[in-house]
């Protein structure tokens, strides 16, 4: 089933110069990039787009740290985007990511993991038009 996902590449990642590296996985993968930008979000914008984490122990990290500095977001598509795209980036702890995921190959830090991507079709909707307008998305 042809679904689409959004996906962000992390402040750590677009500063440690992963962009490529990390598209060129979706790409090789067999996935379509249907929309995407390079942005320095506001905090309002990370309330928005973490708004399940308000209140956590980790939301004010969370939060300041994403708005430290420019995150890639894109809306990826493909057959079954929103659990193979989970399943490419790893687990949450990159530390329990298995070696040639996303997360398992770049990163240590739980709070500073390289990647988000959307856990549910309907997150992935919600995350996209956050970021993204109808319009800007590519009929491929
Ligand atoms: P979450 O949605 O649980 O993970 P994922 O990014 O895999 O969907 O949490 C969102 C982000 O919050 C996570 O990528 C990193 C941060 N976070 C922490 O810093 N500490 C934590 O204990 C958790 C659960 C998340
Ligand atoms: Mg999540």
């Amino acid at each position: 089933m042809k679904q689409r996902t959004f996906v962000m590449i992390k402040p750590d990642g677009v500063k440690r110069r992963l962009i490529g590296e990390i598209i060129s996985r979706f790409e090789k993968r067999g996935f379509n990039i249907v929309a995407m930008k390079l942005i320095h979000m506001d905090r309002a914008t990370a309330e928005r787009l973490y708004e399940e984490h308000r209140g956590k122990s980790f939301y004010e990290e969370l939060i300041n740290y994403i708005t430290s500095g420019p995150v890639v977001c894109m809306v990826i598509e493909g057959d079954e985007a929103v659990s193979v795209v989970r399943k490419m980036i790893g687990n949450t702890d990159p530390k329990d990511a298995p070696p040639g995921t996303i997360r398992g190959d770049f990163a240590l830090s739980k709070s500073e993991n390289v990647i988000h991507a959307s856990d549910s079709e309907e997150k992935a909707k919600r995350e996209m038009g956050i970021f993204f307008a109808e319009k800007e998305l590519i009929i491929v």
